[in-house]
């Protein structure tokens, strides 16, 4: 089975090419990633002698780019995305582009080859926030963020793509993604590193927004299990049963690390931040998959490889992440 990635160089789509290369023997694995600031080729450095895998640089919304990657591939996996919600914010521009209009290009290309299978990675963020209770797979659609409104728009896109034209598309929208290789932006990598630096760690708010965090590599069995037994036309949403506010992963990072409480810094609430997100997965589970990692595991394992990978953040965080930092923390001692 040929499999054509796009966003592979990214946290979860390089998570993904590997979780592919390891669980099936006779895949093929073309990788089409622009590598964009979050795209880094470091990410797949154990796996790119690997015979079974290609890496293409190229920009999802370039058609002719779009359409050579995509000759000969069985399924489609799409992850290349503008993904941070604090820059969608700041800068929506590229995420309009990108999350849409390269989803459009790929759907195209898709049903013009005649592309067997095409499976858009969505999140649960496109539901917006839900005080109680969780989002089932037919729930509106209201999303608060330019991301979120973007992810929400492809989504749209892909199931119109299968009532008209009878594309065979699947969805999966999962809560929080963590582990190894995401990039430092997020809360996770980013309090980690700089708990590791003895910097403070900004909390927005009152940091009791509520995300329910899934351990990136149970992410990975889920596309995989929805790519090869879900239905066309169908939604799977996709959770890991770990619902904790903000303050208590910041003071459980703290812990792990051995630092001291006092490092947490509250600052501005982040525009429009959604307060908690939750999903129903009972129709993911009814084809077999739960989440295996249990979180107090998964967040020893990440703070660990965050601990043992400074070659890799290091270079990150001083690079063009620090001016996006200043200008996104400014007066953060
Ligand atoms: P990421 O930001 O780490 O990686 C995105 C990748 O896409 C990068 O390698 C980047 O170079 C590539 N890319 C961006 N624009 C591109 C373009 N125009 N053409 C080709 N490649 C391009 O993202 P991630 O956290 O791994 O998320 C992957 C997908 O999963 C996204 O679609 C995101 O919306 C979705 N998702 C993420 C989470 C999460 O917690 N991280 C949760 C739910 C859904
Ligand atoms: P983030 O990792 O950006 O993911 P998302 O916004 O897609 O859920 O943020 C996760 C939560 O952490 C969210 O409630 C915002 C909060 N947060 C902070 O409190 N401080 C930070 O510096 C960041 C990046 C996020």
């Amino acid at each position: 089975m040929r499999i054509v990635v796009t966003g592979g160089a990214g946290f979860i789509g390089s998570n993904f090419v590997r979780h592919l290369l390891r669980a099936h023997e006779d895949v093929e694995v073309v990788n089409l990633d622009k590598l964009t600031y979050a795209g880094n080729l470091e990410n797949l450095r154990d796996v790119e002698s690997d015979p079974r895998y290609t890496f293409v640089r190229g920009d999802i919304c370039d058609a002719g780019v779009v359409r050579s990657a995509l000759a000969g591939a069985d399924a489609v996996v799409n992850f290349a995305a503008e993904t941070h919600v604090d820059r969608s914010i700041s800068d929506p521009q590229d995420f309009i582009r990108t999350d849409v209009l390269g989803t459009h290009t790929l759907l195209e290309a898709v049903r013009e080859l005649g592309v067997g299978r095409y499976l858009q990675v969505s999140t649960d963020e496109v539901y917006g926030s839900i005080e109680r209770g969780s989002f089932r797979e037919d729930s509106v659609l209201a999303p608060s963020s330019p991301y979120s409104a973007s992810k929400a728009g492809a989504d749209l896109l892909v199931l119109a793509y299968h009532g008209t034209f009878a594309t065979p598309v699947l969805i999966t929208r999962s809560s929080n993604n963590y582990g190894p290789y995401q990039y430092p932006e997020k809360i996770v990598p980013l309090f980690v590193t700089n708990a590791l630096d003895d910097e403070p760690l900004p909390v927005y708010g009152d940091g009791r927004n509520v995300r329910d965090w899934l351990y990136v590599e149970d992410n990975c069995a889920a596309i995989d299990l929805v790519l090869h037994k879900g239905e066309p036309g169908h939604v799977y949403n996709v959770g890991g049963g770990n619902e904790v506010e903000n303050l208590d992963l910041t003071r459980r990072i703290l812990d792990l690390l051995g630092k001291d409480h006092s490092l947490v810094r509250y600052v501005p609430d982040r525009p429009g931040h959604d307060r908690r997100y939750s999903v129903d997965c009972a129709k993911l589970q009814a084809l077999g998959w739960a989440p295996r990692t249990p979180f107090a595991d998964g967040l020893a394992t990440t703070v660990a490889w965050y601990r043992d990978h400074r070659t890799w953040w290091e270079p990150i965080k001083s690079g063009e992440f620090r001016r996006y930092y200043e200008q996104q923390y400014r007066g953060l001692a």
